[in-house]
Protein backbone atom coordinates (compact mmCIF):
# COMPACT_ATOMS: atom_id res chain seq x y z
CA UNK A 1 0.00 0.00 0.00
CA UNK A 2 1.35 3.46 -0.88
CA UNK A 3 -0.05 6.89 -0.03
CA UNK A 4 0.75 9.49 -3.34
CA UNK A 5 -0.49 12.88 -4.69
CA UNK A 6 -0.85 12.43 -8.25
CA UNK A 7 -2.05 15.51 -10.17
CA UNK A 8 -3.07 17.02 -7.12
CA UNK A 9 -5.41 14.36 -6.26
CA UNK A 10 -4.12 11.81 -3.05
CA UNK A 11 -4.11 8.49 -3.56
CA UNK A 12 -3.86 5.30 -1.43
CA UNK A 13 -3.21 2.26 -4.01
CA UNK A 14 -2.81 -1.57 -2.96
CA UNK A 15 0.05 -1.90 -4.61
CA UNK A 16 4.11 -3.10 -3.64
CA UNK A 17 6.37 -0.41 -2.79
CA UNK A 18 8.66 -1.48 -5.23
CA UNK A 19 7.00 -1.38 -8.23
CA UNK A 20 7.67 1.08 -11.03
CA UNK A 21 6.02 4.43 -10.94
CA UNK A 22 5.15 4.10 -14.41
CA UNK A 23 2.78 0.46 -13.47
CA UNK A 24 1.32 2.54 -10.61
CA UNK A 25 0.26 5.63 -13.08
CA UNK A 26 -0.73 3.68 -15.82
CA UNK A 27 -2.22 0.51 -14.25
CA UNK A 28 -3.51 1.03 -11.36
CA UNK A 29 -4.28 5.07 -11.55
CA UNK A 30 -5.11 4.47 -15.10
CA UNK A 31 -3.65 7.65 -16.00
CA UNK A 32 -1.98 6.05 -19.85
CA UNK A 33 -0.26 9.15 -21.18
CA UNK A 34 3.12 8.26 -19.96
CA UNK A 35 4.15 5.89 -22.03
CA UNK A 36 6.87 2.70 -21.65
CA UNK A 37 9.88 2.82 -24.14
CA UNK A 38 12.54 1.00 -23.25
CA UNK A 39 12.30 0.04 -19.65
CA UNK A 40 15.57 0.87 -18.37
CA UNK A 41 15.65 4.43 -18.63
CA UNK A 42 17.59 4.81 -21.93
CA UNK A 43 14.69 6.43 -23.58
CA UNK A 44 12.49 9.50 -21.74
CA UNK A 45 9.14 8.29 -22.85
CA UNK A 46 7.98 7.17 -19.22
CA UNK A 47 9.27 11.06 -17.79
CA UNK A 48 6.89 12.24 -15.18
CA UNK A 49 7.55 15.09 -12.41
CA UNK A 50 8.28 14.08 -8.70
CA UNK A 51 8.02 17.38 -6.67
CA UNK A 52 8.77 19.39 -10.24
CA UNK A 53 11.26 17.46 -11.14
CA UNK A 54 11.89 15.17 -14.29
CA UNK A 55 11.94 11.65 -13.33
CA UNK A 56 12.30 8.37 -15.05
CA UNK A 57 9.22 6.87 -13.68
CA UNK A 58 10.11 3.29 -15.65
CA UNK A 59 12.54 2.45 -13.27
CA UNK A 60 11.64 4.67 -10.23
CA UNK A 61 10.13 2.26 -7.42
CA UNK A 62 6.77 3.67 -6.05
CA UNK A 63 8.30 3.85 -2.76
CA UNK A 64 10.12 7.20 -3.74
CA UNK A 65 6.64 8.80 -4.63
CA UNK A 66 5.77 8.34 -1.45
CA UNK A 67 4.24 11.19 0.04
CA UNK A 68 5.27 13.35 -2.76
CA UNK A 69 3.59 14.94 -5.81
CA UNK A 70 3.75 13.15 -8.63
CA UNK A 71 2.57 14.84 -11.96
CA UNK A 72 1.96 13.21 -15.21
CA UNK A 73 1.18 14.93 -19.05
CA UNK A 74 -2.66 14.49 -17.74
CA UNK A 75 -2.00 17.21 -14.98
CA UNK A 76 1.11 18.97 -16.68
CA UNK A 77 -1.12 21.93 -16.92
CA UNK A 78 -2.47 22.36 -13.14
CA UNK A 79 -5.90 20.97 -13.84
CA UNK A 80 -6.87 24.77 -15.82
CA UNK A 81 -8.94 25.05 -18.11
CA UNK A 82 -5.86 25.88 -20.49
CA UNK A 83 -3.41 24.06 -21.72
CA UNK A 84 0.59 24.62 -20.53
CA UNK A 85 2.47 26.54 -22.42
CA UNK A 86 4.61 24.05 -23.54
CA UNK A 87 1.41 22.00 -24.88
CA UNK A 88 0.39 24.96 -26.54
CA UNK A 89 3.37 24.95 -28.77
CA UNK A 90 3.50 21.77 -29.06
CA UNK A 91 0.29 22.47 -30.94
CA UNK A 92 0.87 25.76 -32.51
CA UNK A 93 4.76 24.03 -33.72
CA UNK A 94 2.82 20.91 -34.68
CA UNK A 95 6.12 19.67 -32.93
CA UNK A 96 4.62 15.54 -32.90
CA UNK A 97 4.75 13.23 -35.47
CA UNK A 98 3.86 9.52 -34.14
CA UNK A 99 3.65 11.22 -30.92
CA UNK A 100 4.50 8.03 -28.88
CA UNK A 101 7.91 10.06 -27.44
CA UNK A 102 5.85 13.05 -27.02
CA UNK A 103 4.71 12.84 -23.20
CA UNK A 104 7.95 12.51 -22.36
CA UNK A 105 9.03 15.36 -24.47
CA UNK A 106 6.60 17.72 -22.70
CA UNK A 107 7.39 16.83 -19.10
CA UNK A 108 11.30 17.25 -19.70
CA UNK A 109 10.58 20.42 -21.43
CA UNK A 110 8.03 22.15 -18.97
CA UNK A 111 10.64 21.03 -16.14
CA UNK A 112 13.40 22.38 -17.66
CA UNK A 113 11.46 26.15 -18.62
CA UNK A 114 10.84 25.68 -15.12
CA UNK A 115 14.84 25.80 -13.75
CA UNK A 116 15.88 28.04 -16.71
CA UNK A 117 12.99 30.36 -18.26
CA UNK A 118 15.05 31.62 -20.51
CA UNK A 119 17.38 28.03 -22.08
CA UNK A 120 20.02 28.66 -24.69
CA UNK A 121 20.10 25.68 -27.53
CA UNK A 122 23.15 24.33 -24.96
CA UNK A 123 20.64 24.17 -22.40
CA UNK A 124 17.75 22.52 -24.40
CA UNK A 125 19.84 20.10 -25.65
CA UNK A 126 21.18 18.71 -22.19
CA UNK A 127 18.13 19.05 -20.67
CA UNK A 128 16.72 17.15 -23.36
CA UNK A 129 19.19 14.99 -24.11
CA UNK A 130 18.03 11.26 -24.04
CA UNK A 131 14.73 11.78 -24.83
CA UNK A 132 14.56 9.79 -27.91
CA UNK A 133 12.31 10.19 -30.70
CA UNK A 134 12.58 8.10 -32.93
CA UNK A 135 10.90 10.29 -35.41
CA UNK A 136 13.38 12.84 -35.23
CA UNK A 137 11.30 15.50 -34.30
CA UNK A 138 14.17 17.02 -32.42
CA UNK A 139 14.11 20.62 -34.71
CA UNK A 140 10.44 21.21 -33.91
CA UNK A 141 11.07 20.58 -30.46
CA UNK A 142 13.80 22.89 -29.84
CA UNK A 143 11.48 25.66 -31.88
CA UNK A 144 8.38 24.65 -29.33
CA UNK A 145 10.64 25.02 -26.07
CA UNK A 146 11.42 28.53 -27.40
CA UNK A 147 7.82 29.26 -28.00
CA UNK A 148 6.93 28.28 -25.24
CA UNK A 149 9.69 30.34 -23.26
CA UNK A 150 8.42 33.41 -25.01
CA UNK A 151 4.96 32.61 -23.89
CA UNK A 152 5.98 32.10 -20.19
CA UNK A 153 8.00 35.72 -20.10
CA UNK A 154 4.98 37.81 -21.35
CA UNK A 155 2.30 36.21 -18.60
CA UNK A 156 4.95 36.61 -16.24
CA UNK A 157 3.64 39.29 -13.87
CA UNK A 158 5.72 42.54 -14.13
CA UNK A 159 7.41 43.49 -10.76
CA UNK A 160 5.96 47.38 -9.56
CA UNK A 161 8.00 49.58 -7.69
CA UNK A 162 5.53 50.64 -4.72
CA UNK A 163 8.09 52.64 -2.37
S1 LIG B 1 10.59 3.66 -20.70
FE1 LIG B 1 11.57 4.73 -19.13
S2 LIG B 1 13.34 5.58 -20.02
FE2 LIG B 1 12.48 4.32 -21.58
S1 LIG C 1 7.21 11.72 -32.52
FE1 LIG C 1 7.51 9.64 -33.05
S2 LIG C 1 8.97 8.94 -31.62
FE2 LIG C 1 8.89 11.07 -31.32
Amino acid sequence: MITLSINGEPRTLDVDPSTPLLWVIRDYAGLTGTKFGCGIAQCGACTIHIDDKPVRSCVTPASVAEGRQVTTIEGVNGGKEELHPVQQAWIDEQVPQCGYCQSGQIMAAAALLERVPSPTDADIDAAMSGIVCRCGTYPRIRKGIKRAAAAMAQTEPVETDNG
